[in-house]
């Protein structure tokens, strides 16, 4: 019998051209900068990422599309600022290169524990870490030197990041990845205005 088949998606925000423009010129710098050690998302690919749900069986992905309709029928838009340059799990062993979100309006906490209940009545298990707003630039290749992924810790503590642009946040969008040799392929399926 064949497997059933299913979709690999996952929920996220887009990102304006201004803000993906200043993701690049932070990853260029970062690039001549520090170790050559990480798999960076090319610009344009660049998300901010609401919850991930994994392998989605293809009939249940007009429930979600319903649930997300409802969500973001009953959400404004609303403004984030992208700041600051950090790492998980921390600079000292970074595996994940990330830019900060500042959720200064607290709409964006709103956004995602809507998202993440809408999920949870479909049965997807929300994630048990709290959610930290985050546009991962990259991640750090397995297997590399303790000592290399210090030197880029080293350079993401001194790269001076102050506030890159504000953003106003009007939709979420329904992505699919999938995952290739060169790396993931982000694909919107639907999307959904504020
Ligand atoms: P990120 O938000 O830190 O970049 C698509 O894979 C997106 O879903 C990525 O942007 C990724 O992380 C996020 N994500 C969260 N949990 C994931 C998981 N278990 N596997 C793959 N991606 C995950």
């Amino acid at each position: 019998m064949q497997p059933p088949e299913t979709l690999r998606t996952f929920i996220a925000v887009p990102l304006s051209d201004d803000i993906i423009r200043e993701l690049d010129k932070m990853q260029r710098h970062i690039r001549h900068s520090a170790p050559d050690c990480v798999r960076w998302v090319t610009p344009p690919n660049i998300h901010l990422t609401l919850q991930f749900l994994g392998d989605v069986l293809l009939e249940r992905l007009s429930l979600v599309r319903e649930a997300l309709t409802v969500v973001a029928r009953n959400m404004q838009p609303f403004e984030i600022q992208v700041k600051g340059l950090g790492a998980f799990p921390n600079t000292r062993h970074p595996r994940v290169v990330w830019v900060g979100v500042e959720d200064t309006t607290s709409w964006l906490a709103l956004l995602q524990t809507t998202v993440e209940e809408a999920m949870a009545r479909l049965g997807f298990q929300p994630e048990t870490r709290a959610f930290s707003p985050h546009l991962t630039l990259g991640r750090v290749n397995r297997g590399v030197a303790t000592r290399t992924a210090s030197e880029l810790g080293a350079v993401l503590e001194a790269t001076d990041v102050g506030l890159l642009g504000t953003m106003k946040i009007e939709e979420v969008i329904l992505f699919q990845s999938t995952l290739k040799p060169h790396g993931a392929e982000y694909t919107p399926l639907a999307r959904f205005h504020l």
